[in-house]
């Protein structure tokens, strides 16, 4: 079924077309003063420039034509050619009865589907995962849910960071530390042992030593990048020590995602792209796209119309490793030959943007893309008080795991604070502060637009009050509750009424869902969810506030409500869902 608004909008072209305009100047949108109509059309504006008549003229004539369509209770004009809009109740109350049943909420599913593949997260091997790698991870997840409730086929890939330079660091770091070890032992004819001798703790200890003395002294530098070139080429001692190390690592991250909740379809590395790298790196000289320069095998991807100089893309160093440019590129070949996306969304540091652009200028002018739109979805940084990219207050980084048991315990205090769950068992108060805390990370963190830095503020993202997760959380219980007592009462729902203006403001929200959902994902952008699900809790402590509920002695206005109030937490919870949240059952 169309959308409430996809349907006006249809009407409002008809009666263009019926005045000889062009139908889509019919666009109508919700009302951005809510005091004065419900929704609009602006497109009379533009229909009389482009005839060069007078705009009241031209919406009077629209307005009369829009008369024959039986839905307005008010068309008016505004300004100098506004229509202003108000619906009558009867076709709210059909279509919220239609979406009682319907499992979909009114969103039809894309047609056609697009497969959609969702790169993020890309935490890297020998590190813990830190506050940096928290965006990725809500964001990417928040889009994968949103687009696959959308009804698009999605693929999530991790994309982990397994084989640029830093490798070799750490193999020439292993190396000096245990030099006795097989692995470095060119004679050794394997096997090699089962068990890493190395653990995280001692790999994050040692990597970062080991990037500094590489900084430090140009033999060691020497050290790590033949190790790094040997590894990509094979060398079978370095690539089952670096085995080990993605294994260690991974058992560390699997640990960080489940407890941020967030899965991926596929747990893919930048190494994975290697065995495309060959061929593609004959078949781009072939084209005569990659060139030598200095030793190095580059793709130049300036363009004409550059307001800042764009470097070529280095594919191969002189001493043949690959660099991150490389992987990422041979990972589109790999995603096409695999998957052959319609569309490829990079959920990454918007610092990574002019990565992006040079793989993604290679990729077109090679063609390796196939039909694949390339695209860069960057976000901002999270910072501490003084405004500088979040440190802890030792001034290192904090990690993921680390941040997450704050956010729970902060929930905690929080919850005491309020007396919420002051009765119930020790372990169901734990679990609710989990699901605050991650409420409260995960909110604040969305409800941003991407591209905007923040302060991270735990006091403040687990207030029960505001624009916060927990008070989404919060709001959602509280319905919840409502239509366990009714349902405990026997009171049943039943077709829905709109006449009181809460409950008009309810309906309105509750209808406009189709719409929040697809233009959050065409500007790949929760915060879009984040605003209306805030609107949609606040519609409804309006309307609870000014009706009764269960105490309504009016049986068929009862159920109306509560079928109102039923609409509104499946609304609730569909997009608290899309946004990883989940919702107590009772707090
Ligand atoms: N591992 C990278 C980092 O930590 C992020 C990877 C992003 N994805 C990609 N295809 N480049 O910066």
């Amino acid at each position: 079924m169309p959308s409430l608004l996809e349907e006006l909008s249809r009407l409002s072209g008809d009666a263009f077309a019926a005045c000889g305009l062009d139908r889509a100047l019919g666009e109508v949108r919700r009302s951005d003063r809510p005091d004065l109509c419900e929704y609009q059309i602006n497109g009379a504006l533009a229909a009389a420039k482009a005839e060069k008549k007078n705009p009241h003229d031209v919406a009077a004539r629209v307005a009369e034509a829009l008369k024959a369509a039986p839905v307005f209770d008010k068309i008016e004009i505004a300004g100098p050619g506004f229509i202003n809009l108000t619906l009558k109740a009867e076709p709210l109350e059909v279509r919220l009865d239609a979406l009682r049943g319907d499992a979909r909420l009114g969103v039809d599913p894309a047609r056609p589907p697009l497969s959609v593949m969702v790169d993020f997260g890309g935490p890297n091997v020998a590190k813990t995962m830190h506050v940096g790698h928290l965006r990725s991870s809500i964001l990417g997840d928040a889009l994968q849910k949103l687009f696959r409730f959308l009804g698009h086929r999605v693929v999530s890939d991790i994309h982990m960071g397994v084989w640029g330079p830093q490798m070799g660091h750490l193999i020439a770091v292993v190396n000096r530390v245990y030099p006795d070890l097989p692995y470095f032992d060119p004679a050794f004819k394997g096997p090699y042992p089962d068990t890493s001798p190395v653990t995280m703790d001692d790999l994050e200890v040692l990597y970062p030593r080991a990037s500094a003395a590489c900084k430090a002294d140009p033999a060691r530098m020497e050290e790590a990048r033949q190790a790094t070139a040997e590894l990509q080429d094979g060398r079978p001692g370095y690539v089952a020590l670096w085995k080990h190390f993605i294994k260690v690592t991974e058992v560390g991250l699997k640990r960080e995602f489940g407890a941020l909740g967030v899965a991926f379809d596929e747990w893919k590395g930048e190494s994975d792209a290697h065995p495309f790298i060959a061929s593609m790196v004959a078949n781009l000289k072939k084209a005569g796209l990659a060139v030598e320069s200095e030793g190095a095998l580059v793709v130049p991807v300036a363009e004409e119309t550059d307001k800042k100089e764009i470097p070529p893309l280095i594919l191969i160093k002189s001493d043949g490793a690959v660099l991150y440019g490389t992987t990422d590129l041979a990972t589109i070949v790999g995603r096409v030959k695999t998957h052959d996306p319609d569309l490829v969304l990079y959920v990454v540091d918007q610092r990574q943007n002019g990565h992006f652009e040079q793989v993604f200028r290679a990729a077109r002018k090679s063609g390796i893309a196939g039909k694949a739109a390339l695209e860069h979805v960057g976000f901002g940084t999270i910072n501490g008080p003084d405004g500088k990219p979040f440190k802890t207050r030792e001034g290192g980084v904090m990690k993921l795991h680390e941040l997450i048991a704050m956010a729970e315990s902060e929930a905690a205090a929080r919850l005491d604070e309020h007396e919420i769950g002051k009765d119930y068992p020790p372990e169901e108060r734990r679990e609710i502060a989990r699901k605050v805390g991650l409420a409260a990370l995960k909110y604040a963190d969305l409800s941003n637009f991407r591209l905007t830095n923040y302060v991270l503020d735990l006091a403040r993202f687990t207030r029960f009050e505001g624009k916060t997760g927990p008070y989404l959380q919060y709001a959602a219980v509280r319905v919840k509750s409502l239509l366990r007592r009714a349902e405990g009462e026997g009171a049943a729902l039943g077709p829905v009424q709109v006449t009181a203006p809460a409950e008009r403001a309810l309906a309105l929200e509750n209808l406009s869902l189709p719409e929040v959902l697809a233009t959050a994902a065409e500007k790949r952008a929760p915060n879009v969810i984040c605003d209306h699900v805030f609107a949609l809790a606040q519609a409804f402590s309006r309307f609870y506030t000014e009706h009764h509920i269960l105490s309504e002695a009016d049986a068929a206005l009862r159920g109306s409500r509560l079928s109102l109030a039923a609409l509104t937490l499946k609304a609730i919870e569909c997009e608290l869902g899309l946004l990883g949240i989940e919702i107590p059952d009772r707090m």
